[in-house]
């Protein structure tokens, strides 16, 4: 067993560890900084040269007979309110100890090697995929816009909360200049099949898209107790109604569907609200169903608030449903066959950075199981074994993408 990706999975596992149970890392909470700090300790102590970009994605190079492009692999750490150790976690450390196998094998690669930790990737912070989509050049001003959701920061001060920590430990860059040949990202199922069936890998053959919707009710805040019935704007009746809607999509529509998200303002027992915000999230391998649902979800919460007098505003995030090259799924089945692990193919029903990342290079996914199918909660878990047989195939993987 690989030690060493147990003990840097318990050490950035105890950062950030929240009373209510699990792990509270938001990207660039100062929690989140004491993780990244580990990190690049870590990184720079396996040799690698350790940059941090504009969207303060943590970037270490293994240099190779070439300058570019680089077999690239990596994930990130920050978490959902009350997430677990693994997701994420498990991407960076399996290609960090990979970097360290290799440097002890005295592997010399023809390509250079690069291992990110993406900003972000949960969007708790500040928007889902900041990093992978800075990375991947599609937005570039937009960081100045973005403003923190927990903690009223924007990025830029976030960003230089951190750099301030690390000043003399990286080199900084604007973005990350080299191609890529390819990106190859090792994670935990964060669903039910490979534990279920019992199979060690799970080669990833896409990842769904996600469509998410904030919406927004505004109604007339009032007293609960001397406002009549038929005298109310009351902005909860429709956002529930709504809520119960998105499951009936979300069934009929054979994909999945959550409100996870509820704000209600001011959120008082003898108070009818003036605001109610929900976070609409749907997911799919068919980016047609996900419009087809969304504007459904839309058009019934705009009906169901106009007899109560309430208005809806609707601000939205998509992101593409994409397939992984036929290459690197062929290479991740190679891999785990010649390592003697059980596999199979699978498509990931949670979103990555990688699906972002394959509209710059072609890119590949390794899973392995997760406990019971749980993940986004404290008690996500899964088997240090399959950790290091993720691990073993991310490594062989990403060898054999060298030629
Ligand atoms: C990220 O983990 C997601 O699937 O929302
Ligand atoms: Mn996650
Ligand atoms: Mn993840």
């Amino acid at each position: 067993m690989t030690s060493r990706i147990k003990e840097d999975i318990e050490a950035i596992g105890k950062i950030g560890k929240d009373p209510r149970g699990g792990n509270s890392r938001p990207a660039l909470s100062p929690e989140d900084i004491e993780a990244r700090l580990y990190l690049i300790e870590r990184m720079r102590e396996a040799g690698l040269e350790v940059y941090v970009d504009d969207a303060a994605n943590i970037i270490g190079v293994r240099k190779g007979r070439l300058k570019e492009p680089y077999v690239s692999t990596g994930s990130h750490v920050d978490t959902v309110m009350n997430g677990g150790i693994f997701d994420g976690v498990l991407g960076v450390v399996g290609g960090l100890e990979t970097m360290r196998q290799l440097n002890e094998d005295r592997v010399e690669t023809k390509f250079p090697m690069v291992l990110v930790v993406f900003t972000d990737e949960e969007g708790n912070s500040f928007m889902p995929f900041v990093g992978s989509k800075y990375f991947a050049g599609e937005i570039s001003n937009e960081l100045s816009d973005l403003k923190g959701k927990y903690e009223l920061i924007s990025f830029k001060d976030a960003l230089e909360r951190f750099l301030r920590r690390v000043e003399g430990k990286v080199k900084k860059i604007g973005r990350f200049p080299y191609a890529l040949r390819n990106h190859v990202e090792l994670h935990v199922e964060q669903g039910p099949i490979l534990y279920q069936r019992k199979v060690q890998i799970g080669v990833v053959t896409g990842v769904v898209g996600v469509q998410r919707a904030w919406v927004e009710f505004t109604g007339r805040q009032a007293h609960a107790g001397s406002t009549p019935m038929d005298m109310r704007s009351d902005p909860m009746i429709s956002a529930a109604k709504t809520i119960e809607k998105v499951r009936e999509i979300a069934i009929q529509m054979d994909m999945v569907g959550t409100v996870g998200f509820v704000e209600v303002s001011p959120n008082v027992i003898n108070v009818i609200p003036g605001k109610v915000r929900i976070g609409v999230d749907l997911r799919s391998l068919s980016k047609e169903d996900m419009k087809k649902a969304i504007s459904s979800v839309v058009s019934y919460a705009l009906e169901s608030s106009s007899p109560e007098g309430v208005k809806v505003d609707v601000t939205e995030f998509f992101e593409e449903p994409v397939l992984c090259s036929p290459r690197v799924v062929e290479e991740v089945k190679r891999s785990s066959e010649e390592a003697g692990f059980s596999y199979m193919e699978l498509p990931s029903r949670a979103v990555h950075d990688s699906q972002v990342m394959a509209k710059v290079t072609d890119v590949g996914m390794i899973f392995v199981p997760s406990r019971d199918g749980v993940s986004h909660a404290p008690e996500e878990w899964t088997e240090w074994e399959d950790c290091d047989r993720g691990q073993e195939t991310l490594k062989r993987t990403l060898l054999s993408l060298q030629s």
